[in-house]
């Protein structure tokens, strides 16, 4: 298949733009360099240097063989984004291209507004090219689960039935799960799942949006050859997630940062993870006229388990950690029921690589030869993300 990757020097589009390019698809690449831009703005840094897109699209063809075509621009710009599409005919679009930062979304009015403004207007320009130049197309979506909030009732694998008032009769109907995330960039992701909704049920589109965990982890089968393949990796606290936290924590050797009991509980998935589920969207379409939505994770764990955890891997590379519990600044870190319903990926035929000390200790052994370049002053307390 040509298969377009949307926000392909992000963490999960590039594994995802090498994993299907070694899978034999043709693979066009394309991204504006937007995360780099923010990030660079805050002042994070990611651990090591990624090279830029066409020189990371060239190593790859050294190291892996298969060939890659980049493409810079701006998603936001319709001409761009049209055109592109126009001129490319993709069977399928992995849509990477919203920026993921919920604490940064949340600075203030500028961030908030410039996170709506790329998100929506991102995948509202790709639906409308895709529907225009290429309607048979699959837009496969990277949502996140972070979508749904904590309802204090059971969530249901994307849509939600509501059955009528048992008096008037069997009629029901299904909706899409509401969506109560904490943050404006969970907000944005609401927006745009609903746009991919409305498209498909009134205009036709094909599209599939994956409700995904967060993800961790930076080896996959392609950014294990050559560290310069590797994606990026933000372990601050605007930027990185709990999981990269505690690991550059570890190697920088400072306490690992767990608020109150550390029971705020979520789901968590590594990156070959997302890989497979992303690949196994593109072998098993959605139906036009209906948004496919799957749940997708590979286990949920609590701060204190995943800070627990890394604590004895590294304990296995001598290295002692120290868990540091301070006080719950919001109510977002107690306890909390969380209950979100998925298909397992055995399910789907796929074996998921969990959160073991093997895994932990693989990715700190990376870390660990650039732990140079960890700024410490970006590791504070944050809550997981
Ligand atoms: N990383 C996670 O844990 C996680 C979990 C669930 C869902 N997701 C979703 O996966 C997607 C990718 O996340 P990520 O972690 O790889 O983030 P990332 O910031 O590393 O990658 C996003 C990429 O999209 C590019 N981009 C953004 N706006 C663009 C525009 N207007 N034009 C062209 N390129 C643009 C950025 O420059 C960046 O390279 C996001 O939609 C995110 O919501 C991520």
């Amino acid at each position: 298949m040509r298969i377009l990757v949307l926000g392909a020097d992000g963490y999960v589009g590039w594994p995802t733009a090498m994993h299907l390019a070694s899978a034999g698809h043709e693979v066009v690449v394309v991204d504006n360099y937007y995360r780099r831009q923010i990030t660079a703005l805050c002042g994070s840094n990611t651990l090591f240097e990624n090279p830029d897109l066409p020189t990371r699209a060239k190593i790859f063809t050294q190291e892996c063989g298969p060939e890659m075509h980049v493409e810079i621009g701006d998603l936001t710009n319709v001409n761009f984004t049209s055109s592109l599409i126009k001129r490319l005919k993709p069977d399928a679009i992995v849509h990477c291209a919203e920026q993921p930062s919920a604490a940064y979304s949340m600075q203030g009015r500028d961030e908030a507004k410039s996170i709506l403004d790329n998100n929506i207007n991102v995948t509202f320009n790709i639906i409308w090219s895709v529907l225009q130049h290429a309607p048979d197309c699959h837009l496969i979506k990277i949502g996140s689960i972070g979508e749904y909030g904590t309802p204090d009732i059971p969530v249901p694998d994307g849509w939600l039935t509501v059955p009528s008032d048992p008096q008037e009769g069997e009629a029901s109907h299904e909706f899409l799960f509401p969506r109560e995330g904490p943050t404006i960039y969970h907000v944005s992701k609401a927006m745009s799942s609903q746009l991919l909704m409305f498209y498909a049920r009134q205009y036709g589109l094909r599209c599939s949006n994956l409700m995904q965990g967060t993800i961790y982890g930076l080896l996959s089968a392609q950014s294990s050859v050559d560290e310069r393949l590797l994606p990026n990796f933000y372990y601050d606290c605007i930027f990185g997630n709990v999981v990269n936290r505690f690991m550059a924590q570890a190697i920088a050797g400072v306490p690992l940062t767990v608020y109150g009991q550390g029971a705020q509980t979520r789901c968590y998935q590594h990156i070959t993870d997302t890989l497979d589920c992303i690949e196994y969207a593109i072998n098993n379409p959605a139906k036009k006229g209906r948004m496919s939505v799957q749940n997708q994770y590979s286990e949920m764990c609590s701060v204190i388990d995943i800070a627990q955890r890394v604590q004895e891997a590294a304990g296995h590379m001598d290295i002692s950690v120290t868990i540091c519990q301070g006080d719950c600044p919001s109510e977002d870190c107690d306890e909390h029921p969380y209950d979100i319903a998925h298909t397992p990926l055995e399910d789907m035929g796929l074996t998921p690589s969990l959160l073991t000390c093997e895994m932990i200790t693989s990715e700190l052994e990376i870390i660990q030869n650039h732990a140079d370049h960890i700024l410490k002053d970006k590791l504070s307390l944050q809550i997981a993300n």
